[in-house]
């Protein structure tokens, strides 16, 4: 009999496949998350969940899985996973780093580009029928070329970023706790986050979600910006005070911002909504057809590795 696995929403077939060689797959028939009852029911004798980011894989649910061995997120982060308890347990938990990482980037500045320069307020203006003729003040945004960008966390993503800011002639300052300058292939200072903050004319964020970064980016850091800096976010929602961006915003005390993600997913406040000086987009970070796939075949090959006892490509935890 072949091992069970629950996968809570669908990803690409390819993944699909490859799992149904080792495990029995039960899948969520539905286009939509799996409801918190569903997740609950069905792990209950699976040795193995492919979870999705939407997912909250807390201490309830693992203790309802008493069969679990891997918790495979089709995703790199995962603050949605209690992963702590599931050492405890016994149960490794295996991510998609390093897949994502190079479309993540692409749309990081996909977000700079367009916030700076106003693309989707302008495609807005245009669609409306208000370009009647060129105009000297119209859509005036901020520039790229030669501004320094301010990399909150340089890890695999925001490496990523900061190698692309090469092209447009940019100074590089960061702030991570572990990556020393010496150790990137471009130069960059390695600045306090007071400094990042007061620097930058654009600031990325690229940390992970973790209790030490939820809200790292409050009233206070929010007023340490530059009044023309624009503020990205393609990691995870929280690790902004959405509540006092939105202040900021509408009081023009930054220029804008692009975010990717946001507090409470799905969720979007009206206020946010209704600034214009904000681009929003629907957590599509890694959204490519290859990078999605690519995500999926190693969601898979690391739930066969683990049950069939081999070292997956991505584990999170250290087990005992
Ligand atoms: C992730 O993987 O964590 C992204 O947010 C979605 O791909």
């Amino acid at each position: 009999m072949k091992p069970k696995l629950y996968m809570s929403r669908r990803i690409p077939q390819i993944a699909i496949d490859n799992l149904r060689e080792v495990f029995q797959v039960k899948l969520n028939p539905f286009e939509r998350p799996a409801t918190r009852e569903e997740l609950l029911q069905e792990v209950k004798d699976v040795d193995a969940l492919v979870c999705q980011l939407v997912d909250n894989v807390d201490k309830e649910v693992i203790d309802a899985a008493s069969n679990l061995k891997v918790i495979s997120s089709y995703s790199v982060g995962y603050n949605n996973i209690d992963v702590d308890y599931a050492t405890s347990r016994g149960i490794a938990v295996c991510n998609t780093a390093g897949v994502l990482t190079e479309s993540t980037a692409d749309l990081t500045w996909a977000l700079i580009m367009a916030t700076c320069r106003r693309i989707t307020e302008s495609e807005a203006y245009l669609r409306a029928g208000n370009f009647v003729a060129w105009e000297p003040l119209l859509m005036l945004g901020m520039d790229v070329y030669n501004k320094t960008l301010g990399i909150l966390g340089m890890g695999r993503i925001g490496q990523a970023v900061a190698k692309r800011a090469l092209g447009f002639g940019m100074k590089l300052i960061y702030h991570s706790r572990d990556i020393n300058p010496k150790d990137l292939p471009f130069a960059a200072t390695q600045v306090t986050l007071e400094t990042l903050l007061r620097e930058s004319d654009i600031l990325t964020l690229h940390v992970p979600l973790t209790s030490q970064t939820r809200h790292l980016i409050g009233k206070d850091q929010l007023a340490m910006m530059k009044p023309t800096a624009v503020l990205i976010n393609t990691a995870r929602g929280a690790i902004v005070d959405e509540p006092q961006l939105i202040k900021a915003l509408a009081e023009k005390r930054i220029f804008g911002a692009g975010f990717d993600v946001y507090e409470q997913e799905p969720f979007i406040p009206k206020e946010l909504l209704a600034l214009n000086n904000v681009v929003l987009l629907p957590h599509i970070g890694s959204a490519t057809i290859a990078t999605r796939t690519n995500m999926g075949i190693m969601a898979a090959q690391n739930a066969i590795a683990i049950i069939s006892g081999l070292q997956p490509p991505s584990q999170i935890n250290v087990l005992p």
